[in-house]
């Protein structure tokens, strides 16, 4: 059955589409601004004008959503530049849903890249025995927070609405607020499962987020643990949470697999900065073939069992699916 093309493509198991492709964009200020991250070759800083233009290109290869991520014109200890209404992913939902209505929107919830400390909550300095414990994240008062940016980025026309910060109770507390001001048909994917992962490293580059001290090991999960990632998303689903992630993806599909066989509600899986640049770096070696292994890895995470799949290869590998 594996003799020639049409045998093998008659056989196959998962047909990769780009139909559960979302294109994660990272908005700055400015006009005209396409800058490059440097460890994520192809992927750029947009201002809101050429995000738009970016979002007609991507509606028009078929990607069915884009996720947005901001740079604030400046950063505070209260985030502010998530939650208000000017604020730049905001503006730029604004601008995209104007030109591109029919593009999915989803908003990505969190703080840190609005955080002058880069921690996705509000931090109180303590006083503790190790570098560890000279910090605490408040949960409760940053969940006040998210639910603020959650509601400012619905009004500007999120369709889909993605906490990433791992807070206790955010699901619940986003839901609720969602619905106080009217936007109780706006879903909820949660960033159920992220662990701490040092695959995140070029984003922080990208989105200007790394942490100025600690670590993020205090919210995020531990990689080491399988059984907590599924007690985490059945948490979330009982908050609220109408779709699922695991984030990263390849390292974790054992957690996709898991979380398909459990829960019967949508699934989705990041394959986050880290992957990309490693596939990224070793094909401009010329050490792998960039779309063989791009299209593979795309696949196996199909495979694993999510059907929607955030990655920064959506477009190159949109053009060739
Ligand atoms: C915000 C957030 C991060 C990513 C998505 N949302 C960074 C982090 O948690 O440090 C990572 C995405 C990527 O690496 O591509 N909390």
């Amino acid at each position: 059955m594996r003799r020639t093309e049409a045998l093998r493509s008659f056989v196959r198991e998962t047909r990769l589409t780009p139909t559960g492709f979302v294109y994660p964009l990272f908005i700055c200020p400015g006009e005209g601004v396409r800058k490059p991250v440097g460890s994520m070759p192809g992927v750029f800083n947009l201002s809101v004008d050429e995000a738009v233009k970016e979002c007609r290109e991507v509606y028009a290869l078929g990607i069915p959503a884009v996720i947005l991520f901001g740079l604030p014109e400046h950063k505070d200890e209260q985030a502010s530049g998530a939650w208000a209404d000017d604020g730049i992913v905001q503006r730029a939902a604004r601008a995209i849903k104007k030109e591109v209505p029919n593009l999915l929107l989803m908003g990505d919830v969190c703080l840190c890249e609005y955080m002058s400390h880069g921690h996705c909550g509000i931090v109180k300095k303590v006083n503790g025995a190790t570098p560890e414990t000279e910090y605490e994240i408040l949960n409760d008062p940053t969940l006040d927070l998210l639910a603020k940016t959650a509601v400012a980025q619905a009004k500007a026309g999120m369709d889909i609405i993605a906490p990433s910060d791992m807070m206790d109770g955010r699901i619940d507390a986003l839901r609720a607020s969602l619905d106080a001001h009217g936007f109780e048909n706006t879903p909820i994917m949660s960033y159920a499962a992220k662990f701490a992962s040092g695959f995140y490293g070029p984003f922080r580059e990208a989105a200007d987020s790394a942490p100025s001290f600690g670590d993020r090991r205090s919210y995020q999960m531990d990689p080491a643990n399988a059984r907590e990632a599924m007690r985490e998303i059945e948490l979330d689903l009982e908050e609220g949470a109408d779709m699922i992630m695991v984030k990263p993806a390849i390292a974790y599909l054992d957690i996709i697999a898991e979380a398909r066989a459990r829960f019967d509600v949508p699934l989705g899986a990041y394959q986050v900065s880290g992957e990309y640049a490693m596939i990224k770096a070793a094909a401009q070696n010329g050490w792998i073939d960039h779309d063989r292994v791009m299209l593979e890895s795309l696949l196996s995470i199909q495979r694993a069992g999510a059907s929607i799949i955030l990655t920064y290869f959506a477009k190159e590998a949109a053009k060739l699916l």
